[in-house]
């Protein structure tokens, strides 16, 4: 029995706890507050955090974690419960973490206990874009988590021997590990994608490796996005191509040095040749052989390459976007080492609020594969608009099957603002993104309800009420801002409000708003067809091919991805092409100010300083709803005037 570990508690003083909200509160509200006096039998790492919590928040008389080794070698576990007695069993320690909260938040929502669960991806991540001087590429919930210059002591996790403010810090980064952990998420990439070299310097490894301290007890891995001249840059090497010996030693020598104080350090994820990054074609080689440079580094350790396929402006300079990554990547196929992965945004542009699914997952037939998603709403309306993203999600994983992918990586939306996220709504995305990578099986309604029971109030007044809000909050951006596969209009640089007539000489063609919608007085939209487009249609297994080719066929939703169409074009509805266009800018302003008015009425069931908060972001949603209508179509309606 040496592999089976019994941990008794015996739990009383159970007590229902309530506290005023100072505004910080995540979903981590267990309703039951016990107070637990533990016996313990036996302890192995990482049992310490399924034991803290459990005995925090379940307000059962007695649980029993168990190590079965029998079990399948995952993070999943079961969950059985017997005369008032829980047991938690998993095969590895981080099952237990989960099968802790899994337990905590089914009790939270008064629903049976037992069930056994295991998650789809291996790997669930999330990607920081922050920088090392606390600035976040699109984040708009404050600054970086992590204040780097406050981490000064190293050697400890102790936290009565930091100084004060590292010990709040740890507070802070211990919050957000339970967070993630409570979600299933395994994973993280502390920095920016684009990185800078000094990540990699000796100073900043020695405060990664205290946060990898902090965060390991609940079983999430740390990565780093590494700048592929990192070489040059801080090792004075005369170059970065990865073909020279120097370069592999320099990364050899560097990773060893990793591992020496983070042994289970996860990777490197990397942005190369993309967007003025550095990367191997610089030195004319190709993707998978600074991937495979990299890879070799990290293999003897475990380590992994997450290698970015967002990479356009590059070899296939003036190619449709949208085709890029596929010509880019298709001939690297079967070249790459299997420690690493290539990672792809779900649609083939840029994180739009709706994009038909990227051809190359179809495509890498034998390279592995992760999605990554964005939280933060670079493009749907920053924090300040409530867009629940699920749907979105599960849009994408009903074109690519999860059993496709090795994992998943979410762009987050978490900064230093009070309530994490900037718009309290948008902690459900962080929630959302955690759920479905653990098992994208779940419905959107069934996050959201979960969240908001966790989150708020358990009222079916208010849950039935908001779950409905959240569930239309992105067809009702989409319609507000580009609707019927519209896309890449928006106002250069920060992405916020609209731009349709946005051009500029000194930029890349590709960022500017014209050169995706097209118009002109025949109609609008961006002709990909293979018969007299860019052929992008070419790049989709069938059905879909052959299906976004005709615009008789191709879904309405992208139409004007595909095709350039009439604005007297018919649509399904009858309208033309114009009316039906003003018919959904004009739904997507009545859809927000229905939420408007429906929040007014959630008043009772939300404490005063998130209710206000909320409301007042709502106002300015609704603000901006009727920007993008007006500018939108009083821009298109200068083309389709004569032809409409
Ligand atoms: C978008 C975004 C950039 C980001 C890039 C990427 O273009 O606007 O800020 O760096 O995506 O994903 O690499």
């Amino acid at each position: 029995m040496t592999n089976k570990i019994f941990i008794f508690m015996a739990l009383f003083l159970c007590a229902v706890t309530s506290r005023a909200e100072d505004g910080s509160s995540l979903w981590l509200r267990w309703q039951n507050v016990g107070k637990a006096k533990i016996e313990l039998k036996g302890v192995q790492d990482g049992v310490a955090v399924a034991r803290k919590e459990l005995s925090a928040g379940y307000c059962g008389k007695s649980a029993v974690l168990r190590i079965d080794k029998a079990m399948a070698d995952d993070d999943g576990f079961a969950i059985e419960e017997r005369d008032g007695r829980l047991t938690i069993t998993a095969r590895r320690t981080s099952g237990l973490i989960y099968g802790a909260y899994e337990a905590l938040r089914r009790q939270a929502l008064g629903m049976p206990l037992d069930m056994e669960s295991h998650p789809r991806f291996a790997i669930r991540m999330l990607n920081h874009w922050d920088n090392l001087d606390g600035s976040i590429e699109r984040g708009y919930a404050g600054n970086s988590v992590w204040k780097w210059e406050q981490m000064t002591n190293t050697s400890t996790t102790d936290r009565r021997r930091l100084p004060a403010a590292q010990a709040a810090l740890m507070d802070r980064i211990i919050q957000y590990a339970r967070a993630n952990a409570s979600v299933g998420i395994n994973a993280t990439v502390l920095n920016n994608v684009n990185a800078s070299p000094q990540m990699l310097s000796s100073a900043y490894i020695n405060k990664v490796r205290w946060m990898a301290d902090v965060l390991r007890p609940y079983n999430i891995r740390v990565y780093l996005s590494v700048n592929f001249a990192t070489p040059m840059k801080l090792g004075g090497l005369a170059t970065a191509d990865p073909l020279d010996p120097q370069v592999g030693e320099w990364w050899r020598t560097k990773v060893a040095e990793i591992y020496r104080v983070i042994p289970d350090f996860g990777g490197f994820l990397v942005k190369a040749n993309s967007e003025g990054q550095p990367g191997p074609g610089d030195y004319g080689r190709s993707h998978a052989e600074g991937a495979n440079m990299l890879a070799e580094a990290l293999d003897p350790f475990g380590g992994k390459v997450v290698w970015r396929s967002f990479v356009y402006g590059a070899n296939h300079k003036g190619e449709d976007r949208v085709k890029q990554a596929v010509s880019e990547f298709e001939p690297c196929d079967g070249k790459f080492r299997s420690n690493v992965i290539l990672q792809s945004k779900n649609g083939p542009l840029d994180f739009q609020p709706r994009e038909p699914y990227a051809p190359i997952f179809d495509r890498m037939k034998r390279t592995p594969q992760m999605a990554e998603l964005q939280i933060t709403q670079e493009y749907l309306g920053h924090s300040r608009h409530l867009v629940y993203l699920a749907p979105m999600w599960k849009e994408f994983f009903s074109f690519v099957s999860p059993d496709r992918l090795q994992g998943v990586a979410g762009v987050t939306n978490i900064g230093d603002d009070t309530n994490w996220c900037g718009h309290h709504f948008a902690q459900a995305n962080w929630y959302a993104f955690g759920r479905l990578a653990w098992n994208p099986e779940l419905t959107s309604e069934e996050i959201a309800r979960e969240w908001l029971r966790l989150t708020f109030s358990s009222d079916a007044a208010f849950v039935d009420t908001m779950t409905d809000v959240m569930m239309r909050s992105r067809e009702a951006c989409v319609d507000y801002m580009m609707p019927l596969g519209l896309h890449h209009i928006f106002k250069f640089d920060h992405h916020y409000g609209p731009e349709p007539d946005g051009f500029k000489a000194e930029y890349p063609l590709e960022w500017c708003p014209v050169y995706y919608h097209r118009a002109d007085s025949v109609g609008v939209g961006f002709d990909r067809t293979v018969a007299t487009g860019s052929g992008a249609t070419r790049q989709y297994r069938e059905p879909y091919a052959s299906q976004y080719e005709n615009i008789k066929t191709c879904p309405e939703e992208y139409l004007l991805w595909f095709h350039h169409v009439a604005w007297n074009h018919r649509m399904k509805s009858g309208l033309t092409l114009w009316q039906e266009l003003c018919r959904h800018y004009q739904h997507g302003v009545d859809e927000v100010d229905r939420m408007v008015m429906t929040w007014r009425r959630m008043r009772p069931y939300v404490d005063d300083r998130r209710w206000q908060e909320v409301d007042d972001r709502l106002a300015h949603q609704a603000e901006n709803a009727r920007e993008w209508r007006d500018v939108c179509l009083g821009y298109f309606e200068g083309f389709a005037r004569k032809n409409k």
